[in-house]
């Protein structure tokens, strides 16, 4: 089983789509994919409505998933680790024990070097459209990562 976490600050609008996207693309016998934030500001919380309706719109439920704080467990709980963004990745990197732990995060982005963007945009405070934005590039990403992941090239 390889498992992998996807992270974003609030769990609530990116990395849930990513944790979606990705899980939908992948065997449940064989990969295990979660998500969490940085932040505990929606510990518990189902996510953002603008992402359940995006991720609805292309057959994606992800309205049962519950928000969670990312913890130092998860580096030994997870496989690979993906931020969303810079300041996850900072905040992530700062909580990493030794270089074993550091050495399995990366931005979710940089697995797809056809991706012109380096971090997915926060779309907390934007519109549908910043939502629509940011499911094509986790689209793209899980794609590119997906076929990485059942070829064990990562
Ligand atoms: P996310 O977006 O990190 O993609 O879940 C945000 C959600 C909530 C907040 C910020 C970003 N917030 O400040 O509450």
């Amino acid at each position: 089983m390889t498992r992998i976490l996807m992270v974003c600050l609030g769990n609530i609008c990116r990395s849930p789509l990513a944790h979606g996207i990705l899980e939908s693309k992948l065997a449940t016998n064989q990969f295990y994919v979660d998500s969490a934030g940085t932040a505990n500001y929606h510990v518990g919380e189902a996510p953002d409505h603008r992402s359940i309706a995006v991720a609805k719109s292309h057959g994606i439920d992800i309205s049962h998933q519950r928000g969670r704080q990312f913890k130092v467990a998860d580096f030994d709980a997870f496989d690979h680790i993906f931020t969303m963004d810079d300041s996850n990745y900072r905040n992530v990197i700062a909580l990493a024990r030794n270089t074993n732990d550091i050495a399995k995060v990366q931005c979710i982005l940089d697995v797809d070097k056809t991706i012109k963007l380096t971090h997915v945009p926060d779309p907390y405070y934007g519109d549908m459209s910043d939502f629509k934005q940011v499911f094509q590039l986790l689209e793209k990403a899980c794609n590119t990562l997906s076929h990485s992941l059942e070829n064990t090239s990562l």
